[in-house]
């Protein structure tokens, strides 16, 4: 291939979620919980929940069609699907399926799984398979259902997630770049904070040799540890990728962070110095739906008109891992 060194242009934007909406009084009704302790302390109201129809594949391929759609491409010009989710049907991916379903028949599809820094993470492995001259159109997947490995008596966890998909297609371009910058990281020595951990018993299979089986254990945090965490990291990851792309915060039109807590997104707008207004966040609707979170309120913003043509937005994800991640991109 000659396209070595291709830019990237955005150029759709699509988006899922299921029909059924639950409420934060729906939530007082499961466990001991209120409607003002959780808006006060994240900003959520409702957030969306599959039923047993709506699967993480079905959710990923209806948001992947309506940013193809939306490209103005047909499934068949894509080259590459990068599905980043915690939650595939099948622990052995649910990428191929989701390829299928959509119908792009020549693309390749796989699964990358980086929890909240999933999509920014898929984001830029998609930009190095368009820079090296390897593929034309990619769309990047974010997809969660974590209402399925929630705990529902744990009012800890239980009030924050919510479940749905939002797809961008990226295009190789030999004329312009809109992938300023990036920055990505992890930190396993705080992997405790945030765990979806495996479970298991031993099974002695001969004499002297056992196997582990057993399934996943729900969803644990340390909200603070990880409040923390992502108040001092995100900001620091933003400033650097920034410094990267040669921008002062000033060229920054849009914030738009992983969904986890309209606190930690206030926080990081306040140590950036970008005023309030500049905040994408469609919390209150969605909550968090993880790898899903940013691209499903890029979609809103674009949808309701905030977001045009030619605007630089600042992004970030952060979670499990720890992992956290920022990119600098102009749409359109
Ligand atoms: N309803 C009522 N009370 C509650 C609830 C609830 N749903 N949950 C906890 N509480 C109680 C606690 O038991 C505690 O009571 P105590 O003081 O008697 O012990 C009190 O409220 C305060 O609890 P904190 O955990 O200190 O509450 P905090 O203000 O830190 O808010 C929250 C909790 C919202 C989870 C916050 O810490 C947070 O947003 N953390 C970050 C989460 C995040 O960013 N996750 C992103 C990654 S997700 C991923 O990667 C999959």
């Amino acid at each position: 291939m000659n396209n070595i060194g291709a830019g990237i242009t955005i150029i759709g934007c699509g988006s899922a979620a299921p029909q059924n909406k639950l409420t934060n009084v729906h939530l007082s009704e499961i466990v001991e919980t209120s409607d003002e302790w959780i808006n006060s302390r994240t900003g959520m109201r409702t957030r969306h929940i599959s039923n047993k129809t709506e699967s993480l594949s079905q959710l990923a391929a209806d948001a992947a069609q309506r940013a193809i759609a939306d490209a103005n491409l047909s499934p068949t010009d894509i080259d590459l699907i990068v599905l980043a989710t915690s939650t595939p049907d099948d622990l052995f991916g649910s990428a191929s399926k989701v390829q299928s379903l959509v119908g792009a028949t020549r693309a390749v599809a796989f699964d990358l799984t980086a929890a909240c820094s999933g999509f920014v993470f898929a984001l830029i492995t998609a930009s190095q398979f368009i820079r090296t001259g390897v593929y034309q159109n990619v769309v990047v997947i974010g997809a969660d259902i974590l209402s399925r490995w929630v705990d529902w008596s744990d009012r800890t966890t239980c009030v924050l997630f919510g479940d749905g998909a939002g797809a961008i297609v990226c295009q190789a371009s030999q004329n312009s770049d809109r992938l300023l910058a990036f920055e990505m990281h992890s930190d396993g020595s705080q992997n405790a904070c945030l765990n979806l951990p495996y479970q298991s018993q031993s099974k002695s299979l001969v004499p002297g040799i056992t196997t582990q089986y057993g399934t996943y254990k729900p969803v644990t945090m340390n909200g603070r540890e990880v409040y923390r965490f992502a108040v001092a990291k995100v900001p620091e990851a933003i400033e650097k990728a920034m410094f990267r792309a040669g921008l002062v915060v000033e060229d920054i039109d849009w914030l738009l962070l992983h969904q986890a807590n309209q606190r930690i997104m206030d926080a990081v707008a306040k140590r950036l110095k970008l005023p309030p207004e500049k905040i994408l966040s469609n919390i209150a609707e969605h909550g968090n739906t993880s790898a899903a979170s940013i691209p499903l309120a890029l979609d809103a913003a674009l949808k309701e008109g905030k977001v045009k043509a030619g605007d630089t937005i600042a992004t970030a994800g952060f979670g499990a891992g720890l992992t956290w991640s920022a990119a600098i991109f102009q749409w359109g």
